[in-house]
């Protein structure tokens, strides 16, 4: 890799007097944070647009090699092939460091952490991340604990619409057929039972094209307004879905939202920033969440709510974090960032993953692009070994991919998926989620198995390859699902 201008926020900080051994680039966690203590308060105000940049002074460094990305991943368990990084991201040395810094900071002297450090930290996160998803203006950007929060709070927002009378009776959210298990449940547990109807989108899968998606989303819509009889108040649309994992095309079927009428509009992107592009104003919903502990190195737990500014139509405003403290009516950012005493840590780093990510050739972007490719020459070689095929074309995965299994394997239901992945994990060292799909009406022998493949920085080829032998050994060994206990 070439040597790139690399721009820190971190490094424009050091006093001229430092060494130039400083600048190389396994600077010490310790120096990071100590860098990152001091200086990243004082020039947040000087980052470009993009976040990553600052003005002041530019210094040339060369790429993370190779055993620098495995150094920065050596607290992963190194004897399993973790090719699931969609379930519950991953999070790099510097960037812990950075955290335990900052929870020895608050543990210290912690009145002077609360009253000096943690507010302006939080508004500093906030405002990477306002230009990172193209946000107006930073009050747009809530910081809160996971998607699963983020779609409490809009969704405890859809519930009022009913409690206070503003929705009738039956009007409809629209969901995805596969949106996410905790989604569904929240929609159940509050627009169901405030008196909403939920029509879900079904989608198929396998998934040849965006257009079978904007055509059956359509269709839903239709049901939902039932010849003008009822509103939709609410639509929610997963960016990138999680079991089966696809990209969806959000901005068209947030296009055909407005063409409908559609009151609101939420994006559940819990693998948005880092997996897929996230402009917020390009996709033109009133709410966006994605996890910031997925794909973007933050550690568990945080996630960004992004809700459009309130117009002049008076949408867009109102929400409330569900846990109510003492800012309780100064706006959900300002509520979100004091929900009474814990661990605000995770949602501090944010500095410290842009440096990490600023480590790579092409930053976030190049990262991206990476694991896309990557994730899709993976999975086109695990097809082609086990002779199946893609749950979807290429341009409709981030940095995950569907990966049909061989249909001998037996996988006949939910539990079956639960039970092999066990299986490679235990028998294989192998981490990967596996999806059950039952067979449409008459087919017969079809794939009943997807594993949902991901592909992050840390991964090697060597993963992919063990997961393909694991399989094929347990074909050649005439393995079938029925085989293993509950
Ligand atoms: C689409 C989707 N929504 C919501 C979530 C929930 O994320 P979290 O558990 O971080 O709240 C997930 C988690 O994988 C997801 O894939």
């Amino acid at each position: 890799m070439s040597p790139k201008h690399y721009f820190s926020p971190f490094v424009s900080s050091l006093p001229s007097s430092l060494p130039s051994s400083y600048l190389s680039l396994s600077f010490s966690p310790f120096f990071l944070l100590h860098a990152m203590a001091s200086s990243s308060l004082k020039h947040h105000k000087s980052h470009s647009l993009n976040g990553f940049t600052t003005p002041a002074k530019r210094t040339k460094l060369s790429f993370i090699s190779d055993s620098e990305i495995q150094s920065e991943f050596s607290h992963h368990d190194q004897t399993i092939a973790r090719i699931n990084n969609g379930s519950f991201g991953s999070c790099p040395q510097s960037v812990i460091s950075a955290q335990q810094n900052l929870q020895l900071q608050f543990l210290r002297q912690p009145d002077n952490f609360y009253f000096n450090t943690l507010k302006p930290s939080i508004l500093h996160s906030r405002s990477l991340i306002k230009s990172l998803v193209n946000a107006h203006s930073v009050d747009e950007i809530s910081l809160v604990d996971n998607a699963t929060t983020a779609a409490a709070i809009v969704l405890q927002n859809c519930a009022w619409g009913f409690n206070e009378g503003r929705f009738s009776k039956g009007d409809v959210a629209v969901m995805l057929h596969y949106a996410y298990g905790a989604v569904k449940k929240s929609v159940q547990a509050y627009v169901t039972r405030a008196g909403g109807e939920v029509i879900e989108v079904h989608l198929p899968f396998p998934v040849a094209s965006k257009e079978e998606i904007v055509s059956e989303f359509r269709k839903a819509l239709a049901r939902g307004k039932e010849n003008g009889k009822k509103k939709v108040r609410l639509a929610v649309i997963d960016h990138v879905t999680s079991m089966p994992s696809v990209v969806i095309p959000v901005k068209e079927l947030v296009k055909i939202c407005r063409e409908e009428g559609v009151d609101q509009v939420f994006v559940d992107a819990a693998h948005g920033i880092g997996c897929v592009d996230v402009d917020v104003r390009d996709i033109g919903a009133d709410f966006y969440t994605s996890n910031l502990h997925k794909w973007f190195f933050c550690p568990p737990s945080v996630a960004f709510l992004y809700c459009r500014k309130r117009g002049e139509d008076g949408k867009g405003g109102d929400l409330h974090h569900p846990v109510v403290s003492h800012e309780y009516g100064n706006g959900l950012a300002v509520e979100s960032a004091w929900i009474g005493t814990r661990d605000y840590s995770a949602q501090l780093v944010v500095p410290a993953v842009l440096e990490f990510f600023n480590r790579f050739e092409g930053g976030i972007e190049g990262i991206k692009k990476r694991n896309h490719e990557k994730v899709v020459e993976m999975g086109e070689m695990l097809v082609k070994a086990w002779g199946t095929n893609l749950g979807s074309p290429p341009e409709m995965c981030g940095s995950m991919i569907m990966v049909g299994l061989p249909a001998c394997l037996g996988i006949s239901n939910d539990p079956d998926t639960l039970k092999l992945r066990s299986h490679l994990r235990e028998h294989f060292q192998v981490e990967v989620p596996i999806y059950f799909r039952a067979p449409v009406d008459g087919e017969v022998d079809s794939i009943t198995g997807y594993a949902r493949i991901s592909h992050q920085v840390y991964n090697k080829v060597e993963d992919y390859y063990r997961f393909r032998d694991a399989v094929n050994q347990l074909v050649s060994d005439g393995f079938t699902c029925a085989s293993l206990s509950n």
